[in-house]
């Protein structure tokens, strides 16, 4: 059976989420869990977009052995450089190199005709090719590009030397006939495509990523790009999850397989969700905490009598029900390293493993068991990454008491100086806020705030994400507690020492 290869972006594409920016030591965690879930290729980020990012690519690139590390670059010879420098560490490596080719972006974004176009292209994939022998080309917004000039361009990087060549959806507005018959065309008419591997990139602003991804395979398409959760901008791009369980699933249609286990996948859909502050919906494919639940008595009945009857699908070959528990209130430090290791979480320092150590000893006096999730939510925690780190949450109290206007008292440190704070509000969380807000005076205003489980149970950490948006600029900020408005004082704090960190920026706006 031909093998599919599962291009995941969720940290390049999910990443241009607002708010959904991810530190190094993110990274690096999601990427060991891509590669436990053998992910063929993993874009790590765009290490144009700022020396932090550079970083990251780099550190995910040593960090991961089993699938290859790539860089997404613009066709200009310095990102390039950038993509290649940051790939170096990777056993594989690949440099990804994309321009725009419809007539709408070469006009009005890039000023440029489509001649130029044409030489940054073949000059882009002919520079990575010195650095590398694995690279991809795109040609972004292709779904509105004009089919003889998209050949023209595809043919001559071909024979510039990309291995892959990449047709995104970038705005999604391809329907599922018309994305399939576009590769149909492009394979039918470019030379040498035979020599190439054709990979789609679809985005969901009209719901159809997913199926316009598997149109694209039904036409010969052997590369699907997607993320974790369809993590994206806007609407987001295809998932992962419902692209590999459609081909699995239908393996008698789509005549395909790729390599993931699939059993990894809600231990990564949960990790991203709890990295980046995206909650994900309950009815989401795969995923979702409903996908399957079987509520109503007649479904209840079926399942019971015949697994199939409404089953297509095994909860347990996702990797529901497969959260282990890891450790309890006795466990010492050698266990607690050694779990975190496993979980592809290397804390940099003998310090951070010391404070995590000592959150994760609070917390089992509390909760007694501990399970994976509760681990990748205690180090995502402001607390244990200090890079980002400008506030910190030293003590709290917050009163609640009917017929009482709450109020919050909380003492933080500001660049390691000790400052109280206090303030009444509508409840607890109002309170804390602005308590926070009196003494950081970031004015910045609050998007959204969400709480979830991240465990089963009343006695489960509830995870709160906060979006704050600043001139423009939005980011997430995420808190752990088994007290919700602790959790809360938290994300607020997250939340603004990621505001006082630097910017990034975006490959395709250049914002
Ligand atoms: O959507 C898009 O066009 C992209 C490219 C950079 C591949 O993300
Ligand atoms: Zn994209």
């Amino acid at each position: 059976m031909s093998q599919l290869i599962i291009f995941d972006t969720t940290m390049r594409d999910g990443e241009q989420s607002p708010g959904a920016s991810m530190t190094k030591e993110e990274k690096v965690r999601i990427g060991k869990q891509l590669e436990r879930m053998k992910v063929d290729v993993i874009e790590a980020g765009f290490a144009a977009a700022s020396p932090g990012d550079f970083e990251a690519i780099h550190a995910v690139a040593a960090a991961v052995k089993e699938s290859t590390v790539c860089s997404l670059a613009r066709a200009q010879a310095g990102d390039i450089q950038k993509a290649g420098d940051a790939i170096k560490p990777a056993q594989r490596g690949r440099i990804h190199t994309f321009i725009a080719t419809s007539p709408i972006h070469m006009q009005h974004k890039l000023r440029m005709s489509p001649d130029q176009v044409l030489a940054a292209a073949i000059d882009a994939v002919k520079f990575a090719r010195t650095l590398t022998d694995d690279v991809e080309f795109s040609a972004e917004d292709a779904v509105r590009s004009e089919m003889d000039f998209l050949c023209r361009v595809f043919e001559a990087v071909i024979n510039a030397g990309a291995k892959t060549i990449n047709v995104p959806d970038t705005v999604g507005y391809s329907v599922p006939e018309l994305w399939g018959e576009r590769f149909r065309t492009l394979i039918e008419r470019v030379p040498n495509a035979d020599k190439v591997v054709w990979s789609t990139h679809c985005h969901n602003d009209l719901g159809m990523a997913v199926a316009n991804s598997l149109a694209a395979v039904k036409a010969g398409a052997r590369q699907v790009e997607c993320t974790i959760n369809g993590l994206g901008e806007r609407a987001g791009n295809a998932s992962l999850e419902e692209i590999v369980m459609a081909v699995r699933t239908r393996k008698d249609y789509f005549g395909v397989d790729t390599r993931i286990d699939a059993t990894q996948i809600v231990p990564a859909s949960k990790l991203i969700s709890t990295i980046t502050g995206y909650p994900v919906q309950p009815n989401k494919a795969v995923v979702g905490a409903n996908a399957f639940a079987h509520e109503s008595g007649i479904h209840q009945d079926g399942v019971l009598k015949h697994r199939e009857t409404y089953e297509i699908m095994r909860a347990q070959d996702v990797g529901w029900h497969t959260n282990k528990l890891t450790l309890g209130k006795l466990s010492g430090r050698s266990a607690f390293r050694e779990r975190l290791k496993e979980l592809g979480i290397e804390l940099e320092s003998e310090v951070a493993l010391n404070a995590a150590f000592k959150k994760f000893k609070e917390l089992a006096d509390k909760k007694h068991e501990i399970f994976d999730e509760d681990l990748h939510a205690l180090v995502s925690d402001e607390a244990v990454t200090p890079e980002v780190e400008k506030y910190h949450l030293v003590s709290m109290i917050a009163h609640l008491e009917t017929g009482e206007s709450p109020y919050a008292k909380l003492v933080i440190t500001d660049a390691g100086k000790e400052l109280a704070c206090e303030a009444q509000g509508a409840g607890p969380v109002d309170a804390t806020f602005k308590a926070l807000e009196s003494v950081a005076h970031s004015n910045a205003e609050l998007l959204l705030y969400s709480v979830n489980n991240v465990t089963e149970g009343t006695d489960s950490q509830g995870e709160v994400t906060v979006r704050l948006s600043k001139a423009g600029r939005v980011i997430n900020g995420i808190g752990s507690d088994t007290d919700i408005v602790v959790a809360s004082a938290k994300a607020y704090i997250n939340a603004l020492n990621k505001l006082a960190h630097g910017e990034r920026m975006n490959p395709q706006t250049g914002d």
